[in-house]
């Protein structure tokens, strides 16, 4: 039996992977063996590279493997591998912690600045602890009947369950109707002008109940690139000052860099209450954080029955810290932001193009993201559980490149500083695999 073929055997035999039937997994799939990964390309235990459009679920901003960072890794684990934040403290956290709140978004008033920072260890848990912290928040100020939480539709904040019940993607909430909390989840239509006016009586009309308002700030990510646009956003901070609600912006897969600035917000020019942050912001390693106002803070002190009862074994675990400062020195020193503006272009055009042909619906891009929603004829076979989206994952694998659908849309999701014949490399490849996917449904 080759190493390969072991391997597969092994995981097939013991892992359950997320979001599969394993059945048919097990029958069916030849599942690339990641052997190692390097900048913006997959290699597989027998040598096979894949250009990795998927970023490895969102994460690779800087790319695979960048030496600065496994360099910071190891002298990390050198010195000191982990420690809690229990009571005592360490110099890659605090750093990191003073670094991040001089690079959130910020307004001119004081209460517009985000200076506290809670760290989790993934980008559900940013978003576990803002719901906690608002609900015991408004408790604490006196307005325990604040308690209840707006969502948009199609939003996806991660698998935990106050995370789960934030989300607006039926299919992922339906099997845990029983356990989720309840949440208003407003529709978020093309004509935003048109459905404002109707969020705004609801927003008023709920005010006195409402904790936060949480949202994907300008992209829904996973229910297929969703872009929002930025007059959305602003007229939602704007709304939510006005009733003292509080706004949650995830910022777990828009942020660093991923739609043109630093933070998506910043389309907006708003400030959050709470911005959650995962995925790039540690890199490799499994972090996220959650960063809040002086005002929410500072309702958490005065006696101990007021704390945060709340905290995770590996929240500010120094390895993660250490990553996370690094990210931070990367994209300041090798200007990575404006290494992706650079390349955006250069999406946006591959995505205008992908928009002509037959079988296509629509495009979109928007920094280091592009998607396109593919047709597809049979009402009961469209949105997430759609099979088309996965034979341009075929066809993409025979090109030399890892794609994963969400449905019936195909996205990139380049590093930020890929190098440019990767890039249009990539978006070849995408644009080949979509054409072959279609001719073999006959469309
Ligand atoms: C916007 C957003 N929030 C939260 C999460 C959850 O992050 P994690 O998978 O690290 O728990 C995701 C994951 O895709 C996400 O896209």
């Amino acid at each position: 039996m080759s190493h390969r073929d072991e391997i597969v055997q092994l995981d097939k035999a013991h892992i359950w992977h997320p979001y599969t039937e394993m059945g048919a997994y097990i029958r069916r799939t030849d599942p690339i063996v990641v052997a190692r990964a390097q900048g913006a390309w997959l290699e597989d235990i027998d040598g096979h590279r894949y250009l990795d459009g998927n970023g490895s679920w969102w994460v690779a901003s800087l790319g695979h493997g960048h030496p600065r960072l496994v360099r910071a890794l190891k002298q990390q684990v050198d010195t000191l591998a982990h420690c809690s934040l229990g009571g005592m403290t360490h110099e890659p956290a605090a750093r990191l912690a003073a670094e991040l709140c001089a690079i959130a978004p910020q307004g001119t008033e004081a209460r517009d600045r985000l200076t506290r920072v809670f760290f989790t260890d993934n980008g559900s848990t940013s978003i576990e602890v803002a719901v906690k912290m608002a609900v015991q928040f408004w408790q604490q100020q006196g307005a325990p009947q604040k308690k209840r939480f707006l969502a948009l539709d199609g939003a996806f904040h991660g698998e935990t369950l106050g995370a789960t019940s934030l989300g607006g993607v039926e299919l992922f909430r339906r099997p845990f109707a029983s356990l989720v909390f309840d949440c208003i989840h407003v529709p978020v239509p093309d004509r935003y002008d048109l459905a404002f006016e109707a969020l705004s009586t609801l927003v008023e009309k709920e005010a006195d109940g409402l904790a936060a308002v949480v949202l994907e700030p300008i992209v829904q990510g996973a229910v297929g690139m969703r872009m929002v646009p930025p007059a959305y956003l602003a007229q939602m901070r704007a709304l939510c000052t006005r009733h003292d609600v509080l706004l949650v912006a995830d910022e777990v897969f828009t942020g660093y860099g991923r739609t043109g600035p630093m933070w998506a917000c910043e389309h907006a020019g708003i400030v959050p209450d709470m911005l959650c942050l995962g995925k790039a912001f540690a890199s490799f390693v499994p972090m996220g954080a959650t960063l809040v106002t002086e005002r929410i803070f500072s309702a958490f002190t005065g006696s101990r029955s007021r704390s945060l009862l709340y905290g995770h074994t590996f929240c500010g675990n120094p390895l993660g810290a250490a990553l996370a400062r690094e990210v931070l020195a990367i994209y300041r020193e090798e200007h990575v932001l404006e290494q992706g503006e650079a390349r955006a272009p250069t999406v946006a055009r591959a995505f205008e193009e992908l928009g002509k042909v037959d079988g296509v619906l629509r495009t979109r891009a928007l920094g280091m993201v592009g998607a396109a929603d593919l047709a597809v004829p049979l009402e009961n076979e469209r949105g997430y559980l759609s099979e088309l989206g996965w034979k341009v994952s075929d066809e993409a694998r025979k090109r030399g490149a890892y794609l994963r659908p969400l449905g019936s849309t195909v996205y990139v999701c380049p590093p930020l500083n890929i190098a440019m014949p990767d890039l249009e490399q990539l978006l070849a490849i995408l644009h080949e695999s979509v054409v072959a996917a279609l001719a073999s449904e006959g469309l």
